[in-house]
C-alpha cells in the first residue's frame, strides 16, 4: 500500500530551520492553538514525541501594551526546546517591536501567523485578513526579519477564498525576505474549517525548485495511516499536527511508529492514560494555580479516559472536584478499577472549530 521508510534517515535527511534548528527526519509539529497549546498541554505533546512546538498566537499589540494574558503567552521552558513564539498583527512598527519583545525571551524561532480565520483577527489585518494583500505580508514579515536575531517562519493557509489561493507566490516572497519555514494549512480562510484540506497546493510548492525552506503541511492529520499516506503523496518535509493532539498526545509516538516501522502501535494503556492525566493536571496547577488549573483540566479526562466501559460515573466526579488531592485520589480508583483493560483504538474526531464565525 505505502510505502515505509525502513532505512535509519542520514544526517542529510534531518531539516534545519536556519543555521541553529536541527529536527529529525520528518519532523512532527505541534501547531499553535488559542487556549489549547499552553504549557501544561506542550508538555505532555513533548513527552509523546513532538519534534517542534509552538506558543498559542500572542497579539503585537498585546505584548506592546503588556497586557498580562499576552504576556504570560511568552512562558516557554528549557525542556520544550524548539520552541517557536508565535505572534500576529497587521502593523509594521508593532510586529518589530514585538519581535524585539520576544527576543528577549530567547525562543528557538519566532513564527508569524498569517492563518488566524477567527473574525477579531482577521478584519482587522491581522492573522488571514493579511492574505487578502500580499505586499502587506511581505512588508510585516520583513520588518519581523529584520527587527529579530532569531529565525523567522511563517504559517497560513492557501489564501483568502477560492479565488486568491496564492500560496505559490507567497511561500516564495516570503522566503526572499528571509524566513525560514513555512506551515501551511491546507484551506483558505474563507473555508475556515469546512470541507477537507487540500494538500495538492502545498505540494506544489515544495515541488518548487525554487523553495528551500522546510515546507510542513498541516490540516486534518488525524492517524498514523493518513499521516504517512501524506507524507508520501505530497513529499512534506514534516507535518503540523492540531486538533488531533488534543486529547490524544500519544498521536506524535503513534505516527513516528508507523513511519519508522509501517506498524501501529498498541494504544496507550490505562496506567499511560491515568499517568499522563496527572501530569498534565500538576502542570496544569503550577502554570496557572489551583482554580484555574483543576478547572481547566475539567474538559480533557473524557478524552484521556475515553474508550473505559462505565466511565462516565468517574468522569463526573472529576469534573466538580476542587482540590488536586481529591482528582488525584480518583484517577488512582480508575488505574484499580480498570488495571489491565486493553482500550480499543477508537478514530480521532477532528471538531470543526471556529465554525459559529461569519465568514
Ligand atoms: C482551538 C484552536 C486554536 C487555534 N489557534 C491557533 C493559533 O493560535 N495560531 C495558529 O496559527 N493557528 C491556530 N489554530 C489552527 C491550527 O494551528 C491548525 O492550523 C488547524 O487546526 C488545522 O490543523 P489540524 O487539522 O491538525 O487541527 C487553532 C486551531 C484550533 C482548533
Amino acid at each position: 500500500m505505502f510505502s515505509i521508510n525502513h532505512q535509519p534517515p542520514t544526517i542529510n535527511q534531518m531539516i534545519k530551520i536556519g543555521n541553529n534548528i536541527t529536527l529529525p527526519y520528518f519532523p512532527l509539529l505541534l501547531a499553535p492553538m488559542e487556549d489549547v497549546s499552553d504549557p501544561p498541554f506542550r508538555a505532555v505533546c513533548k513527552d509523546a514525541g513532538a519534534d517542534l512546538m509552538y506558543t498559542e498566537f500572542i497579539s503585537s499589540e498585546g505584548l506592546i501594551r503588556d497586557a498580562i494574558k499576552s504576556r504570560k503567552k511568552l512562558d516557554i521552558y528549557d525542556y520544550e526546546k524548539p520552541i517557536g513564539i508565535q505572534i500576529f498583527g497587521g502593523d509594521e512598527d508593532s510586529l518589530a517591536l514585538a519581535a524585539k519583545i520576544v527576543d528577549v525571551t530567547n525562543p528557538d524561532l519566532l513564527d508569524i501567523n498569517f492563518g488566524c480565520p477567527v473574525k477579531k483577527v482577521a478584519c482587522k489585518g491581522a492573522g488571514a485578513g493579511v492574505l487578502k494583500d500580499l505586499d502587506l505580508m511581505v512588508r510585516l514579515t520583513d520588518a519581523v526579519v529584520k527587527a529579530t536575531k532569531l529565525p523567522v517562519t511563517v504559517k497560513t493557509r492557501l489564501g483568502w477564498d477560492d479565488n486568491t489561493r496564492n500560496i505559490e507566490e507567497v511561500a516564495e516572497r516570503l522566503q526572499d525576505v528571509g524566513i525560514k519555514a513555512l506551515a501551511i494549512h491546507g484551506r483558505t480562510r474563507c473555508q475556515m474549517y469546512k470541507g477537507e484540506a487540500d494538500w495538492t497546493l502545498i505540494e506544489k510548492v515544495k515541488n518548487n525548485p525554487r523553495i528551500q525552506m522546510p515546507i510542513f503541511g498541516n490540516g486534518d492529520i488525524d492517524s498514523p495511516q493518513k499521516a504517512l499516506q501524506y507524507k508520501n503523496r505530497y513529499g512534506v518535509d514534516g507535518i503540523m499536527i492540531g486538533r488531533a493532539a488534543i486529547g490524544y498526545p500519544w498521536i506524535f509516538r503513534e505516527i513516528k511508529h508507523y513511519v519508522a516501522t509501517g506498524e501501529l502501535l498498541a494504544p496507550p494503556t490505562v496506567e499511560e492514560r491515568i499517568a499522563v492525566s496527572k501530569s498534565h493536571l500538576r502542570k496544569s496547577v503550577e502554570w496557572k494555580g489551583p482554580v484555574v488549573g483543576i478547572n481547566e483540566m475539567r474538559r480533557h479526562y473524557s478524552n484521556y479516559l475515553k474508550g473505559l466501559p462505565g466511565i462516565k460515573e468517574y468522569r463526573n466526579r472529576l469534573v466538580t472536584l476542587t482540590t488536586i488531592e481529591e482528582v488525584e485520589a480518583v484517577l488512582d480508583e480508575v488505574a484499580v478499577k480498570y488495571d489491565g483493560f486493553e482500550v480499543e483504538r477508537a478514530p480521532i474526531v477532528l471538531e470543526n472549530y471556529h465554525e459559529h464565525c461569519p465568514v
